[in-house]
């Protein structure tokens, strides 16, 4: 098998913030901690969790938006903490992103031309090329080539953010980091934006991590889910086997908190996940779920739960896993 993708490894990301405004010295926050985890060429990933468990922030570091604290990444064959400016020039190339607000995809003074040309002529590809590029990724994602002139506040928001994605095709990546890419949509548009992802991700076979708040598109979309808490990673593994037979007990409150759909499963139990996900300054030992998860025991309590393989392909962080043989 060829290597991975993506292969991080015990990935860190530790912020030091200010106690406040009355108190001296610093703290950690570790938005994101130890995270171990591989997504393979042509992969959808889907990335879950609560809002401030790490989810932008580990994209950030796989976008070398900012540096790891610890831990190894390699992206299609390039390691992170050894790249050469020729090598992040060439992930550059390679690896594109989307974020929630198509607002701040774009520059509000820029045409819609300008914005998808941007990227490829600081990648020194000439002008005429880029040009004819910027022509071809706007048909790509199926909008008219009159909106070349057109500048931001003139788009819709769906509009807005099939031109972010224009300008993420526009040198060709392999890899595509989707922060939330629907969430700032009506419900009709995001549909279409998603079924626009799937069919461009297939045509290319790009590779994709999407983040997203929407459990039952990640379970529609996604080969594989990772699930991150307070900046771990708790579950990774088969969309189907995550998304409907959870191992970890904060997979399973994720999962039963999404809306059901289908009428006929209106009847089944769901169990609520009471409290909040609490904060990432001065984490105590134990799992970080401990205070919120219905299984704890006291070996939850005083240890770090390992993580277990259960099945090729699936791991849980947890010392009680659920729907195992
Ligand atoms: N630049 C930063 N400085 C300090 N703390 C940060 C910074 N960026 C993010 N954080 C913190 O890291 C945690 C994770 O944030 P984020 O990655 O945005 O989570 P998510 O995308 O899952 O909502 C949050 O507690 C956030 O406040
Ligand atoms: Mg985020």
């Amino acid at each position: 098998m060829s290597a991975p993708m993506i292969e991080m490894k015990d990935v860190q990301k530790y912020f030091r913030v200010s106690k406040g405004l009355f108190k001296t010295g610093t703290e950690q926050v570790k938005a994101v901690d130890h995270i171990t985890l591989s997504v393979e060429e042509g992969e959808i990933v889907g990335l879950v969790g609560e809002s401030g468990s790490g989810k932008t922030t580990l994209a950030r570091v796989l976008l070398s938006l900012t540096k790891m604290t610890g831990g190894d990444a390699v992206i299609d064959g390039v390691d992170l903490s050894k790249a050469t400016h020729r090598d992040m020039d060439k992930l550059h190339r390679e690896i594109a992103v989307v974020f929630q607000d198509p607002a701040s995809n774009l520059n509000p003074r820029e045409t819609v031309e300008s914005s998808i040309m941007r990227p490829m002529v600081i990648h020194g590809v000439p002008r005429s090329k880029a040009k004819e590029k910027a022509r071809e990724v706007l048909q790509m994602v199926k909008m008219d080539l009159k909106y070349l002139d057109s500048f931001p506040h003139q788009l819709s928001g769906g509009q807005l953010q099939r031109i972010a994605i224009a300008r993420a095709l526009a040198l060709s990546p392999k890899i595509m980091i989707l922060d939330e890419p629907t969430s700032a949509l009506d419900v009709s548009v995001q549909a279409q934006i998603l079924n626009l992802l799937l069919d461009l991700q297939e045509q290319m076979h790009l590779t994709y991590i999407i983040i997203t708040h929407d459990l039952n598109v990640i379970k529609y979309i996604s080969d594989k889910i990772a699930v991150m808490y307070l900046g771990q990673l708790v579950e990774f593994g088969p969309a189907d086997v995550v998304g409907n037979h959870p191992s970890h007990p904060y997979t399973k409150g994720l999962m039963d908190a999404a809306p059901i759909l289908d009428p006929r499963d209106r009847g089944k139990e769901k169990e609520i996940m009471k409290g909040d996900p609490g904060s990432l300054i001065d984490l105590k030992a134990g799992c970080r779920f401990y205070a919120r998860c219905r299984y704890a025991t006291d070996e939850c309590k005083e240890k770090d739960p390992e993580n277990r393989i259960l099945a090729p392909g699936h791991q849980v962080a947890c010392v009680h896993p659920l729907n195992i043989e």
